[in-house]
């Protein structure tokens, strides 16, 4: 018999967790060295050595207790006030396009309909101003505390670059950089917004795990050049965010390409679908790649990125098939 019951509950669960079976007059007694969290295995387990001869009552008891929640306190998040969704913008190396990508892909969310903000954390080297076209121009703030987002080509906007002087050498340390990043996101005044991308500071860093921690992060994007050297450093950017459980939204492969403006011939200066392979083998989705071409580079110099600029050209298209495919991951 108490074989039989062994049995039973060896279906359910490891043998070596069996402490004790005792049966006395049609009762058994098993004691399991478990916790009691599966209500429905334990009513199965009754009921097939009830069905046993002569046993008419069953009980178990398990001996192990829940374990106990970890002590580790809850990172309080920032809070960023009206913004639905957050989606950063990153690379593990820097100058692969990351701030061209992010100012590109907000245009064309908001193209699609979005509300969309953008807001430049880069503070080594802060670049949104430039590219969007407010440069110079200090934000305003009506009540001393607070300030108003810039309004440029239908999205909101703000930079850490309207702190710092450009001009001089930024050495912040980690935690100054992270305040002065938080205090800006969390004291401006973005009005209702449903999409707001992060131009992130490049690497993997400090500054960059408290951001992806402390922000209520929908997603992030990762930006890459097809080179190993670049591609080596997306790799470091997926598994920092995969460490903090922030979803990948996907890679881009920028500069993939380039077509010559006069004879027509594709070149594929650093190589090409190094993005792509390198998505599929860490099994994250691969977003797109956008071209290596003069017309992306002057446009986001001179304030009016290519999607403003030349809406119709495939590059702007591109932008727009990878917003498409974050609105669609993000639904
Ligand atoms: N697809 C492209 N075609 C042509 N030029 C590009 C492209 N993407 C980016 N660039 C140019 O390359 C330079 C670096 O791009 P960008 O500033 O966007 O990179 P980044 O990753 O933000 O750099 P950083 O790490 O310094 O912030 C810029 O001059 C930009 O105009
Ligand atoms: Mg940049």
């Amino acid at each position: 018999m108490e074989s039989q019951i062994k049995d039973i509950v060896a279906a359910y669960f490891s043998k070596d967790s069996i402490e004790n079976i005792g049966i006395f007059n049609g009762r058994v007694i098993i004691t399991l060295q478990n916790t009691a969290e599966d209500q429905v295995k334990t009513a199965e387990i009754e009921k097939k050595i009830k069905e046993l001869p002569g046993i008419d009552k069953v009980s178990l008891i398990y001996t192990k207790t829940k374990e106990a929640p970890s002590l580790q306190p809850e990172i309080e998040k920032w809070l960023v006030r009206n913004v639905r969704k957050i989606v950063a913008v990153a690379s593990g190396k820097g100058g692969v396009g990351k701030s061209t990508t992010a100012v590109n892909l907000a245009l064309a969310l908001a193209k699609l309909g979005q509300k969309v903000a953008l807001f430049d954390a880069d503070i080594y080297g802060p670049s949104i101003p430039t590219m969007l076209g407010f440069e110079g121009i200090a934000p305003i703030s009506y009540d001393g505390k607070t300030f108003e987002a810039f309004e440029f080509h239908c999205i909101k906007s703000m930079s850490i670059g309207t702190l710092v002087d450009r001009s001089q050498p930024l050495i912040w340390r980690g935690s100054k950089a992270c305040g002065a990043i938080e205090q800006l996101l969390t004291d401006t005044n973005w009005g209702e917004i449903d999409i707001m991308v992060i131009d992130m500071p490049p690497g993997t860093g400090d500054i960059q795990i408290t951001m992806s921690q402390r922000l209520s992060l929908s997603g992030a994007v990762i930006v890459s050049t097809p080179q190993d050297i670049a591609l080596i450093d997306a790799v470091k950017g997926v598994n920092m965010f995969r460490r903090v459980e922030v979803p990948i939204l996907g890679i881009i492969e920028n500069m993939s390409y380039y077509i010559c403006p006069h004879c027509g011939m594709r070149a594929d200066i650093f190589g090409h679908e190094g993005a792509k392979t390198t998505s599929a083998e860490l099994n994250v989705p691969f977003l797109g790649e956008i071209p290596l071409h003069m017309d992306i580079r002057t446009n986001a110099d001179n304030g009016t990125p290519i999607v403003l600029s030349a809406p119709e050209s495939p590059h702007s298209k591109a932008y727009l098939d990878i917003a498409q495919k974050l609105l669609d991951q993000l639904k």
